[in-house]
């Protein structure tokens, strides 16, 4: 058993190379047991060369890389009993149904969850004599998730999971990955989309040309570098400039198309001056509401591009 301070994944100073092409270049994290740890970063980024030798399928050329403890390289069959790994296309056996391929990926572990309870719990009842290639593309995403659960793993791979899926399908995976957590799971995903990596991660690495460029909660990547948030609302009047841009917390302040932006240090006091000043100037601002930055706007800042070029 792996002690709850204990990590059930380390890496530390990763490094795998193909000729020229530095796909991982010293990367280091660790992820604790109960954790669900998102590794986010556009395609060439190094998150699938890095999963993959986690997982035992690809030799690293230097660092530490272990899993429960254990250095991947050296005891590969007992770490791969405990990790569950979702294949990136079940469409390796297009004819079988669900039951038939849970119940082969089964066959590959010495511990298996039964079968029927598998398949209930990612929602596929009534799709259990189906053939693979028959299901939706979420069907089938959650059906490799299935595959990834046949044995109990106690930290499960997914990479990129909802890659391709319909927003519906999307938050039904993320519900999936709700419940492994919930029943005391580890969990590294990888994942290009923001959204994805705000709902479902406790803590993310950004990794961009085989680098991770910063790790930490949503809230700490985005805190460190964004320190203001903005108020904004409607109004038709104009309101004086220079009152709105002294307002207490204010830092910075726009009016555009009826529409009032105020970056703010310190928010509660802004929006207690500007009720103020709104009641002083007998107007009532409409739609109030504050927006923060998000891991896109991270993202841009750390490399200056868009996530999604
Ligand atoms: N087997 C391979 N041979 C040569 N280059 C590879 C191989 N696998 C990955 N790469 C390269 O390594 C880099 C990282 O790829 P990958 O780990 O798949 O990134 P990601 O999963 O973040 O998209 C890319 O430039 C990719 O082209
Ligand atoms: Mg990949």
């Amino acid at each position: 058993m792996t002690h709850s301070g204990e990590p059930v994944i380390r890496v530390a100073d990763l490094k795998k190379h193909y000729g020229d092409i530095k796909a991982v270049d010293g990367v280091s994290f660790e992820v604790a047991r109960g954790e669900v740890f998102g590794m986010l970063g556009p395609n060439g980024a190094g998150k699938t060369t890095t999963i993959e030798v986690l997982e035992g399928l690809r030799e690293p050329d230097s660092g530490v890389v272990e899993v429960f403890g254990l250095d991947v390289c050296k005891h590969p069959d007992s770490i791969k009993q405990r990790i569950g790994v979702q294949l990136q296309s079940v469409a390796l056996y297009p004819r079988l149904t669900v039951a038939e391929l849970v119940d082969l990926f089964g066959s590959f572990f010495d511990h298996r969850v039964p079968a029927k309870q598998l398949i209930d719990a990612v929602d596929l009842g009534e799709r259990a004599n189906v053939r693979s290639m028959n299901l939706s593309g979420g069907q089938q995403q959650r059906l490799s998730i299935a595959l990834a659960l046949v044995n109990d793993p106690d930290l499960i791979f997914l990479d990129e999971p909802t890659t391709g899926l319909d927003p519906q399908a999307r938050r039904s995976l993320w519900d999936l990955v709700k419940g492994i957590q919930a029943k005391g799971k580890s969990v590294l995903l990888t994942t290009h989309y923001m959204e994805e990596a705000a709902e479902l991660c406790d803590r993310v690495a950004i990794m961009d040309h085989g680098h991770v460029l910063e790790m930490g909660t949503v809230q700490e990547l985005i805190g460190r570098r964004f320190k203001e948030r903005a108020v904004f609302f409607d109004t038709s009047a104009q309101l004086p400039s220079q009152k709105l841009a002294g307002l207490a917390g204010v830092t910075r302040a726009s009016q555009e198309d009826g529409q009032t932006l105020l970056y703010s240090k310190d928010v509660p006091s802004t929006i207690g001056a500007l009720l103020a000043m709104a009641d002083d100037l007998s107007i009532e601002p409409k739609n109030l509401g504050i927006r923060q930055a998000t891991l896109e706007d991270v993202f841009l800042d750390l490399t200056g591009r868009a996530l999604r070029d």
